[in-house]
């Protein structure tokens, strides 16, 4: 629970603060961590911030006061989310009322129009500014690709700029997210969206190598190569999207999409243990050893998303069960960034084991 809370927050946040103190709250101490190589912890479940286009920004600020109370300490962020000013004033409420600096895990990702020189210290600072915060605990390049589109653009458009992945490009962005350490400014870097052909290029060049990569992963859609191949390089993976993203913009809806929440492997164990399907797929993730991610601004779905990671384990065989619904049912296809003369999203993922050029 927070304490002392300062009496020159937003009014607004008043309201979420009323609520808290119900005594149903998880204790920070007991959130199982994953150990990076650098040997610092972080807690092995976060709050999601996108509003996915239809939340406000100011739920999702909200919600971040109101997960910080019921015991969350790690809040997954993003420039592109356009809210991070306002999740700024969320954490100095939350450290006004007690939380230290230091208990809290903050990630931040690098936007796709940021990855020329000078612009990745630029944008970094920026991110540093809007939150309120003197360091990152991470620092995510947030896709590959320096291609940007205007918000909720039509999903056919294909920006002329658009380019596929270019290493030596990303290299340059890279060795920017290197000094970003040496700076001070953040403590760990990470890629995100990335698959095996371009890691392997980034681990030979890189000075620094990830500490994370941010993926998407739900039972659906499990990338077990991906997923291997990054936990044997001693990166740690972080799922996002855990529940299937099931408010997700229409952009990122296609017919052949599958519903995890309603997979009937889910549905009955998620029935056997008592909780909602979606907080299923939350502790799947965290038991299989990702660390999901999942948005919501729901007082009841987020404290029970953080309950689920803190006892009651799946049984092998219903871990058995769930690694078998496994379908490769990518929901965030990414085809905003396709560049001219691409063939579909699959081109952005490597599928056949080479780097799309
Ligand atoms: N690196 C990347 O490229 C990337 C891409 C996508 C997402 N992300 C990150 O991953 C986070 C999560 O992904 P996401 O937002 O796409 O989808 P998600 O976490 O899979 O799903 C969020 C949705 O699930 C609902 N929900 C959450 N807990 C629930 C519960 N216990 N019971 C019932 N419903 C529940 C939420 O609604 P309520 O609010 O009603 O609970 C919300 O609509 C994002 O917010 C963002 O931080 C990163």
């Amino acid at each position: 629970m927070l304490k002392g809370i300062s009496p020159l927050i937003n009014p607004a946040l008043l309201e979420v603060m009323d609520r808290m103190g119900h005594g149903d709250e998880v204790d920070p101490s007991i959130v199982p961590t994953r150990t990076l190589y650098t040997g610092i912890r972080m807690p092995a479940i976060g709050l999601g911030t996108f509003g996915s286009d239809s939340v406000s920004n100011e739920a999702i600020a909200d919600a971040v006061v109101g997960a910080a109370a019921v015991g969350y300490r790690h809040f997954d962020c993003a420039s592109v989310y356009g809210n991070e000013s306002l999740i700024g004033r969320s954490l100095r409420t939350v450290m006004d009322a007690g939380v230290a600096r230091e208990d809290l895990w903050i990630t931040s990702k690098l936007w796709n129009d940021m990855h020329g020189e000078g612009d990745v210290l630029k944008s970094c600072q920026q991110s540093l500014d809007d939150l309120g915060l003197d360091y990152l605990d991470l620092y995510l390049v947030h896709w590959p690709f320096p291609n940007f589109h205007p918000p909720k653009c039509d999903v056919s458009s294909r920006s002329p700029d658009a380019r596929p992945y270019t290493h030596e490009n990303f290299m340059k962005t890279w060795r920017q997210m290197e000094q970003l350490i040496g700076n001070g400014q953040v403590r760990h870097i990470g890629t995100s969206n990335v698959t095996i052909p371009k890691l392997e290029l980034i681990l030979r060049d890189a000075l620094i190598q990830p500490a994370v990569n941010e993926m998407e992963l739900h039972p659906q859609f499990q990338q077990q190569e991906l997923f291997d191949y990054v936990v044997a390089h001693g990166i740690v993976p972080v799922g996002y999207s855990p529940i299937g993203s099931p408010a997700r913009p229409e952009r990122d809806r296609t017919p052949e999409d599958t519903v995890d929440i309603e997979d009937p492997v889910i549905v009955e164990i998620a029935t056997k243990h008592g909780i909602h399907p979606a907080t299923l797929c939350v502790k799947w993730a965290a038991q299989r050893g990702q660390v999901p991610i999942p948005m919501s601004t729901k007082r009841r779905n987020y404290l029970a998303n953080l309950t689920s990671v803190c006892g009651d384990p799946l049984t092998a065989e219903e871990m058995q069960a769930i690694a078998g619904i496994d379908c490769g049912s990518r929901l965030i296809k990414g085809h905003v960034f396709l560049w001219e003369g691409a063939n579909d999203w699959r081109d952005l993922w490597d599928l056949d084991g080479t780097i799309t050029t």
